[in-house]
């Protein structure tokens, strides 16, 4: 059986001291529990990343991923970080293309290839977000959308690159306090699809929307679906802790089956 990925961003959230103890705690955690099959990873902030990886040290367990990452490997981009500086500040992995940053930064599918590609050519694992509004899931257009958010970024890539990349698909209308859970029947199309395209060439398939402490088990029980990706409900390392529980104890099952 392949890994389960389960892994949370912060979002714009933890200053320094809050991040250390986050990850001092978690590293404590990893190195005390048997999470064989399961790849846990995290992603700070920008200014965390540093701080956050001196604390889970060196050959952590702990994957360390930055939140987005510009294509370009340096020059005149004010505000923005580069591949290469991430991966400098310890990042292992790069999201890219989340539905906030596609609604309110102007991330294309233009933009997310390009950053795929960048990620790629510096040895990082890209983290593909894809995920459709409401409006189109009403319209009954979730899997042509979210099949060509990913063929638009992913399109034209070799096969061993394409081994390294993980999907996120994050159903816009679940993500966040005013999202609400996807049921496993909303689910079942879009990750059929996606598993059939995507499934076995790519790293891994995730799924991300409200998942909490009493949704995780179902959603690991999607047959497409190879992890979780968390917000609020890995925030606190006591919640992230218990969703790293819950997938170690599904892989297990899965392995003893
Ligand atoms: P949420 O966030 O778990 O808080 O809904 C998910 C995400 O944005 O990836």
């Amino acid at each position: 059986m392949g890994l389960l990925w389960v892994g949370t961003s912060w979002k714009m959230n933890k200053g320094l001291s809050e991040a250390r103890s986050y990850a001092r705690g978690l590293a404590e955690y990893v190195g005390q529990t048997d999470l064989s099959g399961v790849q846990p990873f995290i992603i700070p902030s920008f200014t965390a990343l540093a701080a956050t990886r001196d604390e889970l040290g060196d050959d952590s367990k702990v994957l360390l991923g930055a939140q987005n990452a510009h294509w370009e490997n340096e020059g005149p981009w004010t505000g923005e970080v580069s591949v290469a500086q991430v991966k400098d500040a310890g990042a292992r992995l790069v999201e890219i293309g989340h539905s906030e940053r596609r609604e309110h930064f102007g991330e294309t599918v233009a933009t997310t290839r390009l950053k795929v590609a960048t990620v790629l050519a510096h040895g990082l694992v890209p983290l593909l977000c894809i995920g459709e509004s409401a409006d189109v899931k009403n319209a009954g257009e979730s899997s042509q959308f979210i099949l060509n958010q990913a063929a638009g970024a992913l399109d034209g890539l070799t096969a061993e690159q394409m081994a390294r990349v993980l999907i996120a698909y994050e159903p816009i209308w679940a993500i966040g306090e005013s999202g609400r859970p996807a049921t496993d029947k909303e689910l079942r199309k879009p990750f059929a699809d996606l598993g059939r395209e995507y499934g076995s060439r790519t790293a891994g398939l995730l799924y991300g929307g409200s998942v909490g402490l009493d949704n995780a088990e179902d959603l690991l029980g999607i047959d497409e679906v190879t992890g979780l990706f968390i917000g609020r409900a890995a925030w606190r390392l006591a919640g992230y802790v218990r969703l790293l529980e819950i997938a170690a104890a599904h892989q297990k099952a899965r392995n003893t089956r």
